[in-house]
């Protein structure tokens, strides 16, 4: 970084501060993690230069032999450690990825359904005032009075409006994935299934969370969450995509061709060649046993965290976590989702607001907060950690007025995080 500290200071001062705020706190966003300095040499490479619109072998520009081969790696790797024939890994993005999944299988005013935002799904998942649900017919599905995903009215409404495409997956979601349950009622129906396994694809590919490959007809996921990859996405199916002047019908067969042609010329242009390069280095990283190990530990943390809060009053959404994350509806505690990720903040601890399913509140000041254990499972804590966290949310949450209270909590998170610095 030393050209950059001489060439222009104010953006360097900015990115050590911000080096500065990540070592010093913890990040509890559970969409939120750290990547390794080989992920960052990547993501910092010369392929940041390069243009190589269409695919490795079918390019629309000169001297893309070396983009091809990095394409390729980070397509066979995908391919091998999430057990599919078919990856593509363009998306600059998760709802990029989203996109090009309903660009390819569905024509604008199709019938979409998927999790409502507000119980736990994501915005691309037929949010109204997103383009899910303003180029097509969205469906919403929730989640039952407990906060689990409410199979009986996913069935219902599948079989009440027939969509084309049920989306699964969610972005606040605590409990297992149940895929297989999902593919019945798709079935039922005749719809494709999405999953968008975003949020859990770390867990996925470390064997601690159920695989959608074999199931979905389609999959997408970010890059950068449980998977610890640079900010990007990855679609993935099984399947050969055909050669590119061949017309095809929008079939299950031809979900990759379809895909790749949703991709480019559908919706993007040049790929991201060094966010490729840096996909493909945190796929190899999650190949490694160490990434087993890691993935396990980020659920054995949020069920510790999520024990000790409960032991401590809070209600935990669906009452606990199989997961990464949780959601804790403070309607008890008599704060709000945005006093309390104000309050944490300052105690040092990233964390955000969030509605819970049937949430009384505004989403702009929710009952609730989301929390995960991604980022500090990459750091190294261990169930120690999480108990010492959870007494410093309480004391914090107890304390939302007190300022005093809540920078003592913070020099006390910031001793606890000298020793486990972020990778390098
Ligand atoms: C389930 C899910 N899908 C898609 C996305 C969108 O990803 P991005 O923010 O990279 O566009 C997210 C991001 O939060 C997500 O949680």
């Amino acid at each position: 970084m030393q050209k950059l500290q001489t060439q222009d200071p104010d953006i360097y001062n900015l990115i050590q501060k911000e080096v500065a705020r990540q070592s010093q706190g913890l990040e509890m966003i559970p969409s939120e993690n750290h990547t390794s300095q080989a992920v960052l040499d990547a993501l910092g490479s010369r392929l940041t230069d390069k243009y190589s619109e269409g695919y490795p072998g079918m390019r629309y520009y000169g001297g893309c032999e070396h983009a091809d081969a990095v394409e390729n790696l980070a397509r066979d790797r995908a391919k091998e450690l999430f057990g599919c024939s078919f990856a593509n890994v363009q998306p600059h993005s998760g709802c990029p990825a989203n996109i090009a999944v309903y660009v390819a299988l569905l024509k604008p005013g199709d019938t979409l359904m998927g999790l409502k935002l507000f119980h736990g799904g994501h915005m691309t998942h037929g949010l109204k005032v997103n383009f899910s649900g303003v180029f097509f017919n969205s469906v919403q599905y929730g989640c039952n009075e407990e906060g689990f995903i409410d199979l009986d009215e996913m069935r219902r409404l599948a079989h009440e409006h027939k969509p084309k495409l049920i989306v699964t997956g969610g972005s606040a979601y605590a409990r297992t994935y149940e895929w297989a349950k999902y593919k019945e009622i798709a079935d039922e129906v005749g719809a494709f299934l999405l999953a968008d396994m975003s949020h859990v694809a770390g867990l996925v590919a470390g064997g601690v969370h159920p695989s959608p490959i074999g199931i979905a007809d389609v999959v997408t996921t970010t890059t950068h969450k449980t998977l610890r990859g640079p900010r990007g996405a990855m679609i993935l199916a099984n399947g050969n995509p055909s050669t590119p002047l061949q017309s095809v019908e929008h079939t299950k067969e031809n979900i990759p061709t379809l895909i790749d042609r949703a991709i480019i010329p559908g919706i993007q242009g040049g790929p991201h060649n060094h966010q490729t390069a840096a996909i493909a280095v945190a796929l190899k990283e999650a190949m490694q046993p160490e990434f087993k190990i890691y993935a396990r530990q980020i659920v054995t943390n949020a069920k510790i965290l999520a024990d000790e809060l409960m032991s401590r009053g809070y209600n935990l959404v669906t009452g606990g976590t199989e997961t990464h994350l949780m959601l804790i509806n403070l309607g008890n505690k008599d704060i709000t989702g945005k006093q309390a990720e104000s309050a944490l903040g300052k105690a040092g601890i990233t964390v955000n607001k969030n509605t819970v399913p049937h949430d009384p509140r505004k989403p702009f000041d929710p009952s609730g907060i989301r929390l995960g254990t991604p980022a500090l499972t990459t750091r190294g804590m261990k169930e120690d950690e999480m108990k010492r966290i959870a007494g410093f949310i309480d004391r914090a949450l107890g304390n939302i007025d007190n300022e005093d209270e809540l920078t003592k909590i913070h020099i006390e998170v910031t001793e606890m995080c000298e020793s486990f610095p972020l990778p390098n």
